[in-house]
């Protein structure tokens, strides 16, 4: 029989809202929130990017939880609570969900509902143990998570997919705090963290040959005029992505094809050609660079496994006493 699933339905804005946007697009360098890329048909660009050949960022990130995963599983030991942020289609969860001694319960957090609730279903059909509590939210925001109704030993944010990467560095630091404040001296934290690697091996990750990333980006674009009836021409835009080497971070820009005017919400935003909008950051960093990070948001680095290149990591955090 299947077990029904309580939902904690935050009810998250899934955009952003206009203010937000009318001033990002006012800045010099003209900005939109990256949390806009996420509604149906971009989560679902997004799961296909996974999938891509020159995105190594999941294919790696999986091999790294498949070669480890005894290893992992010794450390966060039995009865653990898996707190997900972003927990998406939860596939590398299920590598760890399998390896693990007894877990008591499944909490992943999303924005988008129907992705969660498909998510959620399909780990309790597999995992009809565990009591799997769903939390549909924006897990920027400070959250009151449901309790399990069994005996938890260790609660365990698992946190994969180097979606850190996408908050800018204070940013980060203030989340990985956060987390902190919801955590005992003996949980711990899951994290995968992609490392800075050659140039050309980033750049191609966040512009595949199929397009896959530029249909991603340009989909923020199709986003604004359905939801705020603004009139880009997809056409007049080009998809790009650069490493800034200063701030190891890709960034992804829409490039203006010419000069051009939008209007939006009864404002005009001219656009020089070849002015970009940014879209999106995707730091990266070396082991030592986010030890830093991680120390400043209250825990240590209790253990990291990569990938024999290095292009990858996942990380075991604990709370520094
Ligand atoms: C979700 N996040 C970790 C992805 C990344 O690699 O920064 C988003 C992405 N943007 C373009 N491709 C993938």
């Amino acid at each position: 029989m299947q077990k029904t699933i309580e939902l904690v339905d935050y009810e998250p804005s899934t955009d952003s809202s206009l203010e937000e946007i009318m001033s990002g697009l006012g800045r010099k360098q003209k900005e939109l929130p990256c949390k806009l890329f996420y509604d149906e048909d971009g989560s679902d660009l997004y799961e296909q990017i996974t999938q891509l050949e020159a995105y190594y960022p999941t294919r790696v990130e999986s091999a790294i939880m498949r070669s480890n995963v005894s290893e992992i599983a010794s450390l966060i030991g039995p009865h653990s609570a898996i707190i997900e942020y972003g927990s998406g289609s939860s596939e590398k969860t299920r590598i760890l969900l399998r390896a693990l001694d007894s877990p008591t319960a499944y909490i992943p957090i999303d924005i988008s509902k129907e992705h969660l609730l498909r998510a959620a279903c399909d780990i309790a059909d597999e995992f009809p143990e565990l009591d799997v509590l769903p939390v549909c939210a924006d897990y920027h925001e400070n959250l009151k998570l449901p309790e399990p109704d069994s005996h938890v030993q260790k609660k365990i944010v698992y946190f994969p997919g180097s979606t850190i990467g996408n908050f800018h560095r204070g940013e980060a630091r203030d989340f990985l705090s956060r987390i902190r404040q919801i955590l005992d001296e003996e949980d711990g934290v899951l994290i995968g963290v992609d490392l800075e690697k050659d140039v050309s091996v980033l750049e191609l990750a966040y512009d595949d040959p199929e397009g896959v990333t530029a249909a991603f980006n340009l989909n923020i674009l199709r986003r604004l005029n359905r939801e705020f009836g603004a009139e880009f021409q997809l056409h007049n835009f080009t998809h790009r992505s650069l490493y800034n080497k200063e701030h190891c971070r890709i960034e992804m820009h829409l490039v203006s094809n010419l000069d051009q005017t939008v209007v939006l919400d009864g404002t005009s935003i001219d656009l020089a050609q070849g002015e970009t909008i940014w879209t999106e950051s995707s730091y990266k960093y070396t082991p030592d660079s986010f030890e830093k990070l991680t120390r400043e948001a209250g825990f240590e680095v209790e253990r990291v496994w990569t990938d024999p290149d290095q292009f990858f990591s996942v990380q075991f955090l604990k709370p520094s006493l």
